[in-house]
Parts: structure tokens; sequence; C-alpha cells
């Protein structure tokens, strides 16, 4: 049986389509899912809507629709973006769904029966654009005598009976969990800023609301509706079948990674370890708060104007393009900057130029001088041997060790360093010159260039997935023989001969890409 591997992404207010951001955080995970499953981890994914609190309520009504037809039709846009971004999740939870409301209100139960909810009156600060209440030290003045979160968003005085969760219990607890795992917020920097706010003293949170009931009902409590974060984080419980602790519960809870945006960090690793802590339940090993990609350097806004359809972006340039851009420009855990130009210099930099041609250069020279026939019956010269070499440390030691970190960029640069060394190979043997001169040796050349595409392919494969498949399709590489443990296996070639694999006329798998007419207006209506 191989080990469990239970990753998340954040589940979106779909209160509007998805965006380039929900876009990032969907590929980042996506990407971080395929590679495990490429090193034979069990996986499981999941990824949703959040759909309850008072921004949808809002959201509908302003837009004149009930709240529940309209997070339907959002959240099916975001289905939509997962199905054209090749998104492998196993679960979409949607939280108006009846299934996570019993998960919601089991959890709830569990943490009543350890004493840690109590009736009383809040009186304090709310934002509704972040679905979060706010101490009066944290706030600043905006124009006209709002006040604002530290987020920047309006923030609105609210006073109601409440139930409360005793949050002020876990401090000593949840300091003692950053301390003895270091990993449990990454990256570092999101970490202190923890650590501080926790140090700083919690107070106990208010976790019901009276003041309109779209949400999960509180148990034995009419007229309260969960505060939509308590059953938002149980999506992560929910989506593994919670409150059944048998099946998919016991084989992938605690969740190895949740993947987030890094405004909602304190949520996850405040708020949620301390509701399981209370719930008797393990913790996830990992929070990890990703950074915001900027348009040109801007943040994008709808009052901007630069808000970036993913579906425009994926359409005009290509799914994997747009997977590769951005994993690659952008440091994982920092923001990011992304422009159409420079989607298309990356995809036609490292992608077409370079890995597209080397694959299209090799195929179709075994094709036309060898008749598309592999062959183990050749010299090898120390050249050769110290390409392959070279990549097999890059596939399966460098980009695995990066990418294992969610150092995305990293491996990616690893990675495309070897597509360079090859492309080098290939100028210096000059194959195309051999043909006449010394055609065993330009075979011993073109069989090493199979073998060093090969590797190329299965390592980059969980970040272009369906190219990479398109490519080794080609190449007559099984579909099971496209994972670490294929990388492994020596006797590859020699089977893959047996076979009696012929390669046919190579099709090119990245298109060079021209950046369209008025590019810069993407996004900009
Ligand atoms: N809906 C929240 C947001 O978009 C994220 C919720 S993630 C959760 O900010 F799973 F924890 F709920």
């Amino acid at each position: 049986m191989s080990e469990p591997f239970y990753i998340t992404t954040a589940i979106s207010y779909p209160n509007g389509r998805p965006h380039i951001g929900h876009a990032y955080e969907s590929i980042a995970t996506d990407v971080m899912a395929r590679f495990q499953r490429a090193r034979g981890r069990d996986v499981r994914m999941i990824t949703g809507t959040d759909e309850h609190g008072l921004k949808m309520v809002q959201t509908a009504r302003a837009a004149g629709r009930e709240t529940l037809d309209f997070a339907t039709e959002m959240a099916d846009h975001f289905k939509a973006m997962a199905a054209k971004l090749n998104i492998s999740y196993d679960k979409f939870v949607r939280t108006s769904e009846p299934s996570h409301h019993k998960a919601s209100q089991a959890l709830w139960n569990a943490m009543k029966a350890n004493g840690d909810l109590y009736l009383d009156r809040y009186e304090g600060w709310y934002s509704v654009r972040d679905e979060a209440f706010y101490d009066e030290s944290e706030l600043t003045d905006g124009e006209g005598g709002v006040r604002l979160s530290p987020q920047g968003t309006p923030v609105e005085w609210t006073a109601e009976e409440t139930w409360f969760f005793a949050l002020s219990k876990y401090q000593d607890k949840l300091l003692a969990l950053y301390e003895s795992n270091p990993d449990f917020i990454r990256p570092e920097s999101r970490r202190n800023e923890v650590l501080r706010f926790v140090e700083g003293g919690l107070k106990d949170l208010s976790v019901s609301r009276t003041s309109f009931d779209w949400g999960v009902q509180v148990p034995d409590s009419d007229g309260h509706v969960m505060y939509v974060w308590v059953d938002a984080l149980t999506a992560y419980l929910s989506g593994i079948g919670y409150p059944d602790t048998d099946g998919d519960f016991a084989k992938y809870w605690p969740a190895n990674i949740h993947m987030i945006g890094k405004d909602i960090v304190r949520f996850h690793t405040v708020y949620w370890p301390a509701f399981l802590m209370s719930a008797n339940l393990p913790l996830p090993s990992q929070i990890f708060g990703h950074g915001f990609l900027l348009n040109r350097g801007e943040k994008m806004s709808k009052s901007l104007g630069n808000v970036v359809d993913p579906m425009d972006l994926a359409d005009q340039f290509g799914v994997d393009q747009m997977r590769y851009y951005l994993l690659r420009e952008v440091s994982f855990g920092q923001d990011g900057t992304y422009s159409p130009e420079a989607i298309v210099r990356t995809a036609n930099a490292d992608l077409a130029n370079s890995f597209g041609n080397l694959a299209q250069r090799s195929l179709s020279m075994i094709f036309k001088n060898l008749d598309g026939t592999l062959s183990n019956d050749y010299e090898v010269h120390a050249d050769d041997e110290a390409l392959l070499a070279d990549i097999f440390t890059m596939a399966r030691e460098q980009l695995p060790t990066a990418f294992d970190e969610l150092a995305f960029s990293v491996g990616i640069e690893d990675w495309i360093r070897s597509v360079f060394a090859s492309n080098q190979y290939v100028d210096t043997q000059a194959p195309w010159g051999l043909r006449k001169t010394d055609h065993e040796r330009m075979r011993a050349v073109l069989m090493t260039l199979f073998k060093a595409v090969r590797a190329l392919a299965i390592a980059i494969r969980p970040v272009v997935p369906a190219s990479a498949d398109k490519l080794l399709d080609q190449m007559g590489i099984d579909a099971d023989a496209r994972d670490y443990a294929a990388l492994a296996d020596d006797q590859w070639f020699d089977k893959l001969i047996a076979s009696g694999c012929k390669i046919g006329q190579p099709v090119p798998i990245f298109p060079r890409l021209d950046l369209p007419e008025g590019a810069e207006g993407v996004g900009q209506t």
C-alpha cells in the first residue's frame, strides 16, 4: 500500500467568477498532487467553494438572485476553470451540500463536548469582505470616517448574541505547536507574522451569527448559524468523509498541505489548529501561504479594470504554457508579476525553442534517418554518458528535492538547465553531419537524445501534463511508465525496444506563440 498524501486548495468564495489568483493556487496545488502521484503516493486532492456568509448573501442580493442559485452558477465557473486548467482534484466540496452541513455540526458538537463553546454577547468590528472579526487596535482610519481592517477593507460595528469559541485557552498550545513544528507555517515570513499575533494574546472568537440565516445551523441553538470560517475550514474534513472517521478520513487525515493565499494565514494557522485540538483531531502537517500575482506589477481589482479571466489566458496562450509560466517565474511563496508578453516570452524561450525543439529534432531525425527504429546496440561515448548522468541527477534528485519543498521555480530552473545542456549536446555532436560520415555514431547520438528527451518529459510532466503526455505518446512510452519508478528502471529502454516500438513522424508539442494584437489589453475591459 502506498503512503497517502492529502493536499487541499483553499475553498473559494463563489461571489464572482474565478480570477487568476484562484487559477494560480489550483495550478500549484495540482502540480504538487501530480508530482506526489508520480512519486508513488496515494494522493487525495480537494478543492471547492465556500458558499456561506454575509458576503455571499449581499452579493447575490445585489444581483437580484437567490443565494443558492447564484452560488451554484458561480461554483460551475470554478469547476469549469479546474477542468480547463487540467486540475486533477478528487473532490469538489460545496459547503452548501447537506453532507458538509453534517460534518460542520459534528465538529461543532465535538468542540462543545470539550467545553470550548459558550453563549455571550459579541460587540466588535467585522469586515464582510474578509468575513473576519478585528480588534480595535488593528484598525486604521480610511476616507470619510470609514474604519479599515489590516487588509484595507471596510469594517462595520456588530453587536449580537453569539456563541464563542474559547480561543484564548489555546494560546500556549499554539505557541508550543509552532515551536515544536517549525514547518507548520511556511514560508518563514508568514510564520513570524503569526507568532507575533499569537504572542500578542488571543481573545475568544465569535463563532455564530443571528442576523442572517444563510449558513450551517448551530446544533440545538435556534436562530444561530455558524460563523462562515468555522464551516469553511471543515471542508477539509467533509471532503474526505468526516464525520465518518473510517474510510477516506482514516486514510488521509491529517492533511499534508493546506495550500492557501497569504491573506488567510491567520484563519488556518490559529483558528484551524485550535478547532482541531478542541475536537481532539490530529493537526495538518503544513500550511503554505503563497503570494499574490500582480498584473504588470499592480494588484488586480475590479476598480482598476485589470482583472484577468484565467480562461481567456489559457485560450490565448495554452494551458500548459500558462501553468509553466506561473510556476517558473514566481518564486513560490512570494508575490509575482505576470503579463501577456512575459508568458509569451517564457513559453517561446523555454518550451517552444528549447524543449519542444529538442524533442522535435531528435524524434524527427530518428524517424528520417533510422526509419523510426530504436536500438541499444551502439557504443557509448563519454559525452553521451555525461549528458545522461546530468539529466538523471536533475530528474531523480534536484527537481524532486525542490518540488518536495514547494520550491517549484528552483526545480524548473534545474530542469531547463538540463534542456539547455541537451541542446548544446545536439549542436556539438551535430548528428546531421554524421549521417553520411559515421552512421553508427549518429545512431548513438540519437539514442542518447531519445533517452534524454524521455527523462526531461517525465520530470516536467507534473507542470505540463497534457503536453508531456502528447510527447511521451509519440515516443511509445506506456502511460504507466511515466513516473519516478520508471525513471529508476534501468531496463526500460530494452523493454521498449523489445515491444517493437517505432517512432513515427513527430508532431510538435509546443507551438511558437505570437503576442496577439492588442494583447496589452487582455483583461483591461
Ligand atoms: N473562502 C475563503 C477565501 O476565499 C477561503 C476559505 S478556505 C477554507 O478567502 F477552506 F479554509 F475555508
